[in-house]
């Protein structure tokens, strides 16, 4: 099973990134293969000028094709996810998410924008043909701080309780997901009554 994490913000300390960084450990822990990307990996101009070509861009295309699942986490800017996140999700092929279920993550300066995730990010999300998005979590800055000198960042416990539990609900979704049958299986298979 391979889920691939999509780091929306365009900051190198970042809070969503950190909730990625917490959720992929519980990911690892639960035997499931990560993929991670971040805004910050790719070259600007690859992203601003949708060079579909590009070795980084093409293999992102690849590890989503490959993927079961995915998790978006993004800081609200202007009230709605990130420009740069658009750039990341408008390169992926119309049919992207296709059978995947997404779970979304995202950091803002107040709860006042707590809706940006449902009336901005989803609906792009479900464009791409997402089979399942999951409600997600969002949390306010005040929720996560930075851990110092080297210490890890510290999550109020209401945050840690609601992430573990939409992670569990994803892992749970990734297992329900329908395989997909085997082209070959109906040239092969032979059939009695
Ligand atoms: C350009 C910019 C615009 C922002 N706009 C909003 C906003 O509209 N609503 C909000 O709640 N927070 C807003 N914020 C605060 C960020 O969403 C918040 O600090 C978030 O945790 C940053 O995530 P990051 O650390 O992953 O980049 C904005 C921050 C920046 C830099």
């Amino acid at each position: 099973m391979l889920v691939v994490l999509l780091g929306g913000s365009p900051a190198v300390r970042s809070r969503s990134n950190l909730l990625l960084d917490r959720s992929r450990r519980w990911l690892e822990r639960s035997g499931i293969e990560v993929v991670e990307y971040r805004i910050t990996d790719f070259a600007a101009d690859d992203l601003l000028f949708a060079r579909f070509d590009s070795p980084r861009i093409r293999d992102l295309l690849t590890q989503v094709a490959r993927a079961d699942g995915l998790l978006v986490a993004t800081p609200v800017y202007k009230a709605s996810f990130s420009g740069a996140l658009k750039t990341l999700l408008d390169v992926l092929p119309e049919r992207a998410l296709e059978h995947k279920v997404v779970l979304p993550l995202a950091t803002g300066g107040s709860p006042a924008h707590l809706l940006a995730v449902d009336y901005a990010l989803k609906p792009v999300l479900g464009a791409l043909k997402a089979q399942e998005v999951l409600h997600g979590v969002f949390a306010d800055d005040s929720q996560i701080a930075y851990g110092e000198a080297g210490a890890p960042a510290q999550f109020s416990a209401g945050l840690s309780e609601r992430l573990e539990d939409a992670l569990a609900q994803f892992h749970g979704a990734l297992l329900r997901r329908p395989q997909l049958l085997d082209k070959n299986l109906l040239a092969t298979a032979r059939w009695s009554v």
